[in-house]
């Protein structure tokens, strides 16, 4: 189905956000597609590819929405690599006027992009002791950057976030760190227990990230 039957017989819109890392993509990839191959490039680069991108697919049913989802002093933390701007900070939580909120308009202008590419490849729940002889080589779990911002955008506190895949537990543990609940289902038990470990851990990183606020 295309997105415009979804959007006619469903009442779905639906818009896609970038976030790969290409390069990341690149090395991971390169084991499976022998069009990334520099061997590729050296038989015949008419056949040569490019990796493939991670898409974010954001469906929401058209209509008036029963239950704002509100930031009445604009969004309170970013979840990126760019350095927010030393000025800004003092706007953090700001009270007044939002359209003189500084500090979350400019993190809104990082999410509003159509390419996130100021996620952090590298910020993922452990999950190599979860791996078994028969596992895919390059399993990856997902960003934490990705799941927390659709989790601050897209639900409101006490919420439950769903997941049908949760691995190693990356949505689950995101959602309960940031005051939701979630439900997850794996069907390999090796990454179940991990989700497991994960979450045991989300308290106190909850509260480590809270402190590192409070510091800044
Ligand atoms: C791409 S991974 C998800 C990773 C997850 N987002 C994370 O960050 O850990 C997909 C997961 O779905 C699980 N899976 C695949 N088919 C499933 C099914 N029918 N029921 C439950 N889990 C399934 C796989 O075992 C795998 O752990």
């Amino acid at each position: 189905m295309d997105s415009n039957q979804l959007k006619i017989r469903h009442s779905f819109s639906i818009s896609s956000i970038i976030f790969s890392d290409g390069r990341y993509n690149v090395d991971v990839q390169l084991y499976l597609a022998k069009g990334l191959s520099h061997r590729q490039v050296v038989e015949d680069s008419s056949l040569c590819d490019v990796a493939g991108a991670d898409y974010l697919l954001m469906f929401r049913k058209i209509g008036k929405n029963q239950t704002p989802i509100q930031h009445p002093f604009g969004l309170l933390n970013y979840a990126g690599a760019r350095e927010i701007p030393r000025e800004l900070l003092q706007f953090r939580g700001y009270e007044g006027k939002q359209t003189e909120n500084r500090f979350s308009h400019w993190i809104w202008r990082q999410y509003a992009s159509a390419f996130w590419d100021d996620v952090r490849i590298d910020r993922v729940l452990p999950f190599i002791p979860a791996r078994e002889e028969n596992d895919e080589r390059h399993i990856h779990p997902l960003q934490l950057d990705v799941i927390e911002r659709c989790i601050i955008l897209w639900s409101n506190p006490s919420e439950i976030v769903f997941t049908p895949f949760m691995g190693v537990g990356s949505e689950v543990y995101s959602a309960v760190a940031n005051d939701r609940k979630a439900i997850g289902i794996e069907l390999k038990s090796s990454y179940y227990r991990q989700a497991e470990l994960n979450l045991a851990t989300v308290t106190e990183v909850a509260q480590e990230n809270l402190f590192s606020i409070a510091a800044a």
